[in-house]
């Protein structure tokens, strides 16, 4: 054995002892006479004395060692002197006092400092992911992934799920992103998909009689980047036969009861609260709301039609709405600052942002309350509803959209949040809730169609299936009483939300081929082309396919959450920037041309 402990294990119960230890030279410090090292391996950290009295050719050596170095250590472990404990550490009140050093391995100098890693730019630790992965909260963070799909296999196991895998190179599965293709040089012309779910064999494995399915997989999907999104990332992903919305509701809260029970500690309230897709976005203009904090949208578009502001009046008669938030204690801003508030909104795709200060107390007040440049559109009346709606009181901001729903719900929503953030309301905790009842189908203004508003496989609601059918596409143009009916339709769909992140989705699934077919119809999918893409699943539904749903959980959003990181590239071992590269690797790159002739590829791409 090559060491006795892990340098973070060492308690007042070794003192006395002869142990060897290794691990990474993390800081030197040269006292004349003592060389203390603090020495790191994935346990943590102890402190390594090196003293000319103990073992004379090793202090000698210990003056080269470096940053990074890879040492092995012996000697005995010893109480810390009075006064030079570290109460930080939990190995601060002893030490080791070398009399063996062996180097493992040198370490070039370091491109930046271990120590302020946190300050080196993303890039340049990107670029460096090794020495990047050194650092304790990293470690930390992976150790808490693995505790996660540790856990999440056990628990699912103990309730009779079977870990099945599912195919990388594919056909496309309609999640929403582009795929990311793959050429065949069996098959010259031919294109594999990389997964964006498996959510089509999920459902076959049903068909073939597995009952439970799961899965710890990687997706891939090519879309516009964010903190919480990645090009290849993973899912938990389940699926269960002769299963309702309620069992997959249940099994996910048991699980999530118990992850974060078993890996923080901590006991959560179930069952979630549930909020209809609706009470969502009329509540929190959007449908992961972070339910952490209040200032809850309002809807004040009968008290604008009071008023003669015509900004409101027009958008309520052009189909939009007028809500509103209130800016808790924010009405000291000065004019910049509210005109600063302003271009964040319009950032955020706002036309403008309308505000009104409250001055004395709203509700008792008599008149000259309300400081604003529209105040003067309405009654006092009227203001002092518009406050009592908000719960507005003096020294309070109430800011105003007017536009269409989408751009309405959009920024107030983004607002909110910033709000949140910037006055301190979001309290600590984990807040979950369950979005339910969405529509079925969205209408897609640019292509002019409906698109799903989950995926295609999802399945109305029962009553509503019977009136899907019923549906009739012969003619080219949909009438507007079709139209009116297809919008209404709700699906048996359900996301999962946490602080204000979608952690998971899913659905019970069509099971019937003419329902089926029927929704690929209203998709404005053809026959041949539902054929072409789904047809395997088509077929597959016509042999005796069970009722099946199930879900996917983004298991990287869930890390970030659990462990508080600011990104998933923090719990990613090996992630990829904004722009979709690979810092360490160089991937994408380009290729031999030889390999391109193989595949039947021609690119007009320039070359760097
Ligand atoms: P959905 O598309 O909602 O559902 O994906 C499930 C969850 O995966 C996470 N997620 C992502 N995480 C990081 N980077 C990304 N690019 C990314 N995209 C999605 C989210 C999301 O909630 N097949 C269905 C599930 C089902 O119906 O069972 C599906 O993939 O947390
Ligand atoms: P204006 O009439 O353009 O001078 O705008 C008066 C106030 O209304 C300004 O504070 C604008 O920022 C605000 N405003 C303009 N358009 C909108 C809108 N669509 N929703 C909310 N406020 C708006």
């Amino acid at each position: 054995m090559i060491r006795d402990k892990g340098c973070g294990e060492l308690r007042e119960s070794d003192i006395g002892s002869n142990l060897s230890l290794v691990g990474w030279v993390f800081r030197r410090r040269d006292h004349g006479g003592l060389i203390f090292i603090d020495l790191r391996d994935r346990s943590g950290l102890c402190q390594v004395v090196f003293s000319p009295d103990i073992a004379g050719n090793s202090h000698t050596n210990a003056h080269d060692l470096r940053g990074e170095y890879v040492i092995a250590v012996s000697g005995e472990i010893r109480k810390r002197p009075e006064g030079t404990e570290n109460p930080n550490i939990p190995t601060g009140i002893v030490e080791l006092y070398v009399n063996k050093l062996e180097v493992l391995n040198e370490a070039a100098p370091l491109p930046y400092n271990m120590e302020e890693a946190a300050d080196a730019g993303e890039a340049l630790r990107l670029k460096h992911r090794y020495l990047d992965l050194r650092r304790p909260e990293m470690q930390q963070n992976l150790m808490v992934r693995h505790k996660i799909t540790k856990t999440t296999r056990d628990y699912l196991d103990e309730r009779g799920f079977l870990e099945i895998e599912t195919p990388m190179l594919t056909k496309s599965t309609p999640e929403g992103a582009r795929d990311y293709l793959v050429p065949s040089r069996m098959n010259p012309g031919h294109f594999y998909a990389l997964p964006q779910s498996p959510q089509l064999f999920k459902q076959i494995l049903m068909v073939a009689g597995m009952e439970k399915y799961f899965q710890i997989v990687k997706c891939f999907r090519d879309e516009d980047l964010r903190a919480d999104r990645q090009p290849e990332f993973t899912q938990i992903d389940l699926e269960m036969s002769f299963a309702d919305r309620e069992d997959i509701l249940l099994l996910m809260e048991g699980m999530m009861k118990k992850l974060f029970k078993d890996i923080l500690g901590a006991d959560l309230e179930t069952p979630f609260r549930r909020l209809s897709f609706h009470e969502s976005m009329e509540r929190f203009g959007n449908d992961k709301p972070d339910m952490r904090f209040g200032l809850e949208l309002k809807d004040m578009a009968d008290l604008a039609l009071k008023g003669a502001f015509k900004v409101f009046l027009d958008a309520l008669n052009s189909g939009g709405m007028v809500k509103a938030i209130n800016g808790k204690g924010m009405a000291g801003l000065s004019r910049k600052e509210v005109d600063m508030l302003t271009s964040e909104a319009q950032s955020f795709g706002a036309k403008g942002l309308a505000w009104i200060k409250v001055k004395s107390s709203a509700k008792g007040g008599s008149g000259g309350g309300f400081e604003s440049p529209i105040a003067k559109f309405f009654p006092e009346d009227v203001l002092k509803k518009m406050a009592e709606r908000l719960g507005a009181e003096e020294g309070d901001l109430m800011l105003f959209i007017a536009d269409k729903p989408k751009v309405t719900y959009d920024v107030l929503s983004r607002l909110r949040l910033e709000l949140g953030k910037r006055l301190n309301l979001i309290k600590p905790g984990y807040k979950f809730a369950w979005i339910i009842d969405f529509p079925l189908l969205e209408w897609d203004e640019e292509e002019s169609r409906f698109q799903a508003m989950h995926h295609p496989f999802t399945a109305p609601m029962n009553g509503d299936i019977e009136k899907l059918l019923t549906v009739n596409f012969s003619d080219s143009q949909l009438s507007t009483s079709n139209f009116q009916l297809l919008t209404s339709l709700r699906a048996k769909a359900y996301d999962i939300v946490l602080n204000g992140y979608e952690i998971g989705g899913g659905s019970i699934r069509i099971h019937k081929q003419d329902v089926q077919k029927k929704m690929f119809e209203v998709l404005n999918i053809s026959e041949e082309e539902a054929n072409m893409k789904f047809g395997f699943l088509l077929d597959a539904l016509k042999y005796g396919a069970p009722p099946h749903g199930g879900i996917a959980l983004g298991l990287d959003r869930l890390v970030m959450l659990m462990v508080g990181a600011a990104s998933i590239r923090d719990v990613i071992a090996f992630p990829k920037t904004q722009k979709a590269v690979c810092m360490m690797s160089g991937a994408p790159s380009t290729v031999e041309p030889k390999q391109l002739r193989e595949l039947y590829i021609k690119t007009d791409a320039p070359i760097e």
